[in-house]
């Protein structure tokens, strides 16, 4: 599809950021049900060859197999993919614990180039800020790193408003990983973040909720392992009914409809969905092509990516309007 806008400040390598990219949480084979790793290697694969070049991952996904899976898909196209990963949670046993020290992101850095086959990462970010360590000497970490070559670029993940305001005041165009969705609204991180920040939304689907599978069901829908057990949306009555009526309003382009209104708000810069299957890839691949068949992109730079007055047009309004108000 056409790309209007560069997100990341363009560098002598040529490498740009469109606004699409894909998520690999899910396709390591943990914690999301029963998983299929040659299904999610040919998702990666058709993503690529689709036009996708984006790819974000972590050493903390499913142990370090979701790094190792987009590295077998990378491999000689090194050159022309993104990939973005991050440092600062782990796995303790069955325990998750943050580890966002500049020693121990290094470590993580060096694990994630190892698993990554790769002598650089593009993109490298501090996956939740650590409590026991201030925000500030994480990004000092992550700096260094810019500095001695091992990453292109830093970012971070799950910063409140408070933490944007503080800690990223003197920087601009810094990669935010926000969660953000009809059923997990966050406005105010995405507007903290308008100067500074490229605001990328993670779990658009809220994790499967807001699909048309077995996991929009909420827990009824997954197994007792599935680490969205975790996410307490996956028990809420009222978020489940809400997705269950937007089911009934927009069938078969429920998920269309969701990502289309994301990225039509205010301050969202770019969208990381999570395909796990190859049917759910088709999916994101039909919004793509209704964004381009409908020119939806925004001429506003940075303030959003799709065009809301467009996007708002080519919805049906009883769809856009459950959208907007969200489960009550
Ligand atoms: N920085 C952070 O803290 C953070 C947090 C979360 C995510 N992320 C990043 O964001 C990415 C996306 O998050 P996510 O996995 O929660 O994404 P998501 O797109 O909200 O949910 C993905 C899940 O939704 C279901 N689904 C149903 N239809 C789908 C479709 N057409 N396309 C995609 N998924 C569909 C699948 O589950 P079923 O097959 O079970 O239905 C899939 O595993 C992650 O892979 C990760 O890279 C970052």
């Amino acid at each position: 599809m056409k790309e209007k806008k560069i997100l990341l400040p363009s560098d002598p390598s040529g490498v740009r950021s469109p606004w699409f990219w894909i998520g690999t949480w899910s396709m390591g084979g943990e914690g999301f049900g029963k998983g299929d790793l040659r299904e999610s290697l040919d998702v990666i694969n058709a993503a690529i060859e689709a036009g996708i070049s984006h790819f974000d991952t972590a050493g903390f996904y499913a142990h370090g197999r979701s790094e190792e899976l987009l590295a077998r898909a990378v491999g000689k196209k090194r050159g022309s993919i993104f990939v973005s990963t991050k440092g600062g949670l782990v796995w303790e046993g069955r325990r998750v614990e943050h580890r966002g020290s500049p020693s121990e992101l290094e470590e993580q850095l060096h694990a994630s180039l190892k698993r990554l086959r790769t002598d650089y990462i593009d993109l490298f970010q501090l996956h939740w800020p650590d409590p026991e360590i201030p925000v500030g000497e994480s990004i000092d970490a992550l700096k260094s790193f810019k500095q001695s070559g091992m990453i292109r670029y830093w970012g971070v993940g799950n910063l409140t408003e408070a933490q944007v305001d503080s800690f990223l005041r003197a920087d601009k165009d810094i990669p935010h990983q926000v969660h953000y969705n009809p059923v997990h609204r966050s406005d105010d991180v995405l507007n903290a973040g308008k100067e500074r920040c490229i605001n990328c939304i993670t779990s658009p689907l809220e994790q499967g909720l807001l699909g048309a599978g077995k996991s929009s069901k909420g827990k009824n829908g997954i197994g007792k392992s599935d680490v969205r057990n975790r996410n307490p949306r996956f028990g809420e009555a009222n978020v489940i009914k809400w997705s269950q009526e937007l089911q009934r309003l927009a069938g078969a382009s429920k998920v269309v409809s969701v990502l289309a209104w994301i990225c039509s708000r205010p301050y969202v810069n770019a969208v990381i969905s999570g395909p796990r299957k190859k049917d759910q890839l088709d999916e994101l691949a039909s919004f793509l092509k209704f964004v381009e068949k409908e020119d939806l992109i925004s001429s506003a730079k940075g303030i959003s990516v799709l065009s809301e007055t467009k996007t708002k047009d080519k919805v049906r309004p009883e769809i856009w309007e459950h959208l907007s108000e969200g489960p009550q």
